[in-house]
């Protein structure tokens, strides 16, 4: 009935998530609010996890890519779930140390890190720093010589594959600003140079071919061409790179129009195409690595908001006004993002009205989604949009000097406060006179 499996309507007619009636979280907590249903998210991370047993003998790591939804009890849960991290900031790196996160199973990302943040990064011995090009393999590889480290390192590599779509398409994809590229040899002569380094270990390759998708095809595509490249290095350079990081992308329900394959489909194809060719080529079946952030956090998370006015325009479109918006869920106004909407308290009730749920924010495009069908809907409400638990919390921001919400995690039916409401004393915290 729901997008997510965890929701579901109680005999008041309430939205429940976990269990947990969401009308008395809001009452609670206050709105707008993020909940995020720990219990969902530990069962992805083990389901991830047991595809990889299954279909690859455990030779891999499941990184979660915080970026999708970060805090400190977010970092405890992947660390106690046994997974990796994929961070892409000092900030991220932060949060995952606060919490003494593991560093060796960690993946350091970033187009453009600073001397700093690499600095950082060796200092706490992150496992591996996923290099994006030759100005940053020169500058980490000074700072690692200048603190007597060695660095693990991968490469980003443009594999060529644009599964931004449905129809997944193969093309040059230089134009990325992301890795190397393969096809004008940037890559090759990249490698090269790190195995000359003196405090580089070379220890794989990585890429990520995009997000929300639906079909396996493309991430077996990206696996054929980069062990195609290890391949090579192997036969002209002689050497081995021991582990392929496959990057993340796993496509999830929004909507009914979405229909994602399972992990698990994902992981047996894709063990099943590795394995193959380096039986084919003769190379060492690498270790796996993946970084699913949206699949773990997204379906696991809401956003309850409290409905205020509502402008009927007749002929044109009913507007219903919320306590949040672009601040705290910005993917509409970026990419019209689709998302479902439930009136929290009503959820029993069919759904016979369709809204434009708009924001707060003093801005036309401050929406949450259009021509969205909700229960009949008054002022009052509570109005629950699903599926929020990646890219909403780590995406928001303080536009028109609006607090954050706060993230209220669930668990065995219960419900904690891990990320505190922001107030208007946050809000001028760093302002100076
Ligand atoms: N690994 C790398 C290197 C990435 O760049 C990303 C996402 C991931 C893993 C995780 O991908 P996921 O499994 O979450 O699809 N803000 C956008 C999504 C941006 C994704 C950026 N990179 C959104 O709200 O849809």
């Amino acid at each position: 009935m729901f997008v997510s499996k965890n929701l579901s309507v109680n005999e008041q007619g309430h939205l429940t998530a976990g269990g947990v009636d969401t009308t008395e979280l809001a009452a609670k907590y206050g709105t707008p609010l993020y909940v995020m249903d720990e219990d969902l998210i530990r069962e992805h991370c083990r389901s991830f996890k047991e595809s990889m047993d299954r279909y690859y003998g455990g030779e891999g790591l499941v990184c979660y890519a915080s970026k999708a939804f970060c805090c400190k009890a977010m970092c405890k849960i992947m660390l106690e779930e046994g997974m990796g991290l994929d961070v892409v900031s000092e900030g991220e790196l932060y949060t995952a140390l606060s919490v003494g996160f593991p560093a060796d199973r960690i993946c350091f990302h970033g187009n453009n890190k600073t001397d700093r943040e690499l600095a950082y990064a060796l200092e706490n011995n992150v496992g591996r720093i996923i290099v994006d090009n030759i100005y940053e393999l020169d500058r980490l590889n000074g700072l690692a010589e200048e603190t007597g480290r060695n660095a693990n390192i991968m490469y980003r590599i443009k594999p060529g594959i644009d599964a931004h779509t449905h129809n997944f398409i193969m093309t040059g994809q230089i134009d990325s600003k992301f890795g190397f590229a393969l096809e004008t040899g940037e890559a090759f002569e990249a490698v090269k140079k790190a195995l000359k380094c003196s405090h580089i270990r070379l220890v794989g390759l990585h890429c990520h071919i995009g997000s929300q998708i639906f079909d396996i095809d493309p991430f077996v595509k990206a696996a054929e061409v980069m062990l195609d490249f290890i391949a090579k290095i192997k036969e002209e350079l002689g050497a081995e790179i021991g582990e392929l990081n496959l990057g993340g992308g796993f496509g999830i329900k929004y909507t009914d129009e979405d229909s994602p394959v399972s992990y698990d489909k994902y992981m047996e194809k894709v063990s099943a195409r590795v394995k193959e060719i380096c039986a084919e080529r003769k190379i060492k079946q690498p270790f796996i690595l993946i970084e699913p952030g949206r699949s773990i956090a997204a379906p696991a998370g809401i956003t309850l908001y409290t409905v205020g006015g509502k402008k009927v325009i007749p002929g044109i479109r009913t507007y219903v006004s919320i306590d949040g918006g672009m601040g705290d869920n910005p993917r509409y106004a970026l990419y019209q993002s689709k998302y479902d909407a439930v009136v929290a308290n009503k959820a029993g009730e069919p759904k016979t009205e369709t809204v434009t749920v708009a924001g707060k924010c003093c801005e036309t495009g401050d929406l949450i989604g259009e021509g969205m069908p909700v229960q009949p809907v008054e002022p009052g409400d509570i109005l629950a949009i699903l599926a929020t638990g990646a890219y909403n919390y780590s995406m928001s921001s303080n536009y028109n000097r609006i607090p954050k919400p706060a993230v209220v995690m669930l668990h065995n039916g219960e419900s904690r406060v891990v990320v505190k409401r922001e107030t208007n004393e946050d809000i001028i915290r760093n302002d100076l006179l």
